[in-house]
């Protein structure tokens, strides 16, 4: 199994569309959140507004594709600017996938420039936590700059490193080297995610505390990041992926957390259709993100797969906050919801943890 980046990448690609990598039993705990329905809404579908606004730009909807592996895709073409074109179209935001291939080959670059394809939208960069201190903050700034991305999102993901063949396994300097970042960042924003792990609430309250005013939760129950590597392992490493593959936080709790531990949240992992959406934003997410199904349908039709789900998600949330009396994201923030005593528990006896 070869280990260069654009390879891995690649690999990492074939196996999300064509494999199931979804976790096994571990759910994300949004189907515990029943959202109350009205059939007396007052509203005509004209007058829902799902517009919001993040980090200083109005989106068509609390919604963001994914941080996904970008670059040359083969058949695919460009996936990146594919999926450039498809949140500009849909007026909604971009993550880009690391851009640790464009700081190894500066020839990549090219593959994350997609200003042109997109002059609207919300857009970050990205970058694993672990490599912060192989490239230096001063060079991720310049290069996510050089894209026009309006910020650089931080990836964690200790399990999947660990699974992942030749993949990392120090962790003890990381909120040191995204502290740095920060400083050197000044008003540039830095966000932190996980990767299907989520975040717990100490971990919401370290990177509180050092400067960070928005997460990305990455929470459990969506695609396991394990899984993926476990499918590339071999030998040890690949059973005890299979033992790690469910592990982590559900998605609904770590955003319940982050909410709680005071950062601007953006819910994802698991996020699968747009009542998911709406039970997050009642949680008091202001952001949701949806990676892997967008990808499978790019995938599954290169020309229309991708704008018609944006475009039943987006119609999908409407529909939701018509049936639900919410004339804005505002309203779904405090609509009335009933929930499960399992969601209920864990975020209110694990948040010491
Ligand atoms: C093909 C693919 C590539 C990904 N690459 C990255 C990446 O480069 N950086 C990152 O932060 N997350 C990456 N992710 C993780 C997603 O951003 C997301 O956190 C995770 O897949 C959970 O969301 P989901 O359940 O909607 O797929 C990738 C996901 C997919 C499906």
């Amino acid at each position: 199994m070869t280990n260069d980046s654009s390879d891995r990448k690649q690999s990492h690609l074939s196996i999300c569309i064509n494999e199931d990598v979804s976790f096994k039993k571990k759910k994300t705990l949004f189907d515990e959140i029943e959202l109350v329905a009205t059939a007396l809404p007052g509203l005509s579908l004209v007058d829902i507004d799902t517009k919001t606004t993040f980090i200083g730009k109005e989106l068509n909807a609390p919604l963001m594709i994914g941080a996904m592996t970008g670059g040359a895709g083969g058949e695919r073409g460009n996936i990146n600017s594919a999926f450039a074109k498809a949140a500009q179209k849909a007026g909604i935001a971009l993550c880009l996938g690391s851009i640790r291939p464009a700081l190894e080959n500066s020839g990549l670059l090219k593959d994350f420039t997609v200003r042109n394809d997109a002059p609207d939208i919300l857009l970050f960069s990205n970058i694993g936590a672990n490599q912060l201190n192989e490239f230096g903050a001063k060079k991720i700034i310049e290069v996510s700059k050089k894209i026009e991305a309006d910020g650089i999102m931080v990836h964690l993901n200790p399990s999947m490193e660990l699974i992942q063949p030749g993949g990392a396994t120090d962790f003890s300097h990381i909120l040191e080297e995204i502290s740095k970042l920060l400083d050197a960042s000044s008003d540039y924003p830095v966000l932190v995610k996980e990767t299907g792990m989520g975040l717990s609430y100490t971990d919401g309250m370290k990177l509180k505390n050092i400067g960070v005013k928005y997460v990305e939760t990455g929470g459990a129950g969506g695609t396991s990041w394990v899984g993926v590597e476990t499918l590339r392992s071999e030998g040890v490493d690949r059973a005890i992926g299979n033992m790690l593959w469910d592990f982590g936080i559900p998605t609904a709790v770590s955003t319940a957390w982050m909410v709680d531990a005071g950062l601007n949240v953006i819910s994802s992992g698991g996020i699968r259709d747009s009542v998911d959406i709406a039970r997050a934003i009642s949680l008091g997410a202001n952001m949701t993100a949806m990676a892997r199904p967008l990808l499978k349908a790019f995938a599954s039709d290169f020309e229309n797969g991708l704008d018609n789900k944006l475009e039943e998600l987006i119609t999908g949330l409407k529909y939701v906050m018509m049936c639900t009396g919410c004339k804005t994201i505002e309203d779904l923030k405090g609509v009335s919801t009933v929930r499960g005593s399992k969601l209920s528990h864990y975020i209110e006896t694990g948040w010491t943890s």
